[in-house]
């Protein structure tokens, strides 16, 4: 029987033993009560509550104009859905970077406020103090390295990190360093598929990738994308498994015929 099956709810806990029986770990973003609904029942292991939703719900072009209020109201969405995914939420951009104690500050707003389970925070040796803080109020943080979408105006393109062999060695540094400082999981984004295999092997927590190639421990995707809603994101680690995009159109340019052809709303479908 594999881990994850015998859980009626997921823990860090169950996450870190899927680790080590091999058992590969699933997680997708969720933004609000419906869809995270949907996603609990298919028995996704970890639904991220991402700042992804400044890009996917508000329609920003990165990921910095997000708050916390609006991450807050994101995460509440979710959590009043779930009833065995593991939820975590990202802290977003200016919640956690240059003082632990606002990082401290906002992990608590969130924990309080949407009852979600743990943070995940971008960035390694950088954050460390505000990743040590947090993790001493006894939340659970996941790192993410790689490519991190909040420093975007530093990299300048959302091309594939680490390629180059010093900044592949600082992310294995701070992989291990994450370990060390108390992390559970780390995502990885956008990185060479060897290198991240290593990082998989040099660490006993969880490693789950996105764009990183298979030798991880879980794979996660934005679910918007997984699904074909969005139309213009494109890249090539990214599989579709729905074109719903077209299928909402579709099904909104049928009932917009059916209102004016007068066929909608039918003998049976009133009162
Ligand atoms: O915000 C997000 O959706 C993420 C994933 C891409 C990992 O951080």
């Amino acid at each position: 029987m594999s881990v994850n099956k015998e859980v009626k709810r997921m823990t860090t806990h169950v996450i870190q033993a899927m680790k080590e029986q091999g058992e590969k770990i699933t997680m997708l973003t969720a933004y609000d009560f419906s869809m995270a609904r949907i996603l609990d029942e298919a028995g996704i292991d970890v639904l991220l509550v991402g700042d992804s939703a400044s890009n996917v719900m508000a329609g920003h072009e990165t990921t910095l104009p997000i708050t916390l209020d609006q991450m807050i109201y994101h995460a509440s969405s979710v959590v009043r859905a779930v009833g065995r995914a593991l939820v975590v939420v990202d802290l977003p951009f200016g919640s956690y970077q240059g003082n632990s104690r606002i990082a401290l500050e906002s992990t608590i707003r969130i924990m309080k406020e949407s009852g979600a389970h743990a943070v995940k925070l971008e960035g390694g040796a950088e954050i460390q103090e505000s990743i040590k803080r947090i993790l001493s109020a006894g939340v659970p943080v996941m790192g993410h390295l790689g490519l991190t979408p909040q420093s975007i105006y530093k990299f300048g393109t959302y091309t594939v990190r680490a390629r180059e062999e010093a900044e592949a060695a600082k992310l294995l540094e701070d992989a291990r360093l994450l370990q060390e400082l108390g992390c559970f999981a780390i995502v990885l984004e956008k990185i060479p598929a060897k290198l991240a295999k290593q990082v998989a092997q040099s660490v006993d927590i969880p490693v789950i990738g996105i764009g990183a190639g298979p030798d991880v421990d879980g794979q996660v995707l934005v679910s918007h994308d997984l699904l074909g809603i969005t139309k213009d994101f494109q890249p090539r680690f990214l599989r579709r498994y729905l074109d719903l995009f077209e299928e909402i159109k579709g099904a909104a340019e049928q009932y917009a015929k059916d209102v004016r052809t007068g066929s909608f709303p039918n003998e049976k479908e009133q009162y």
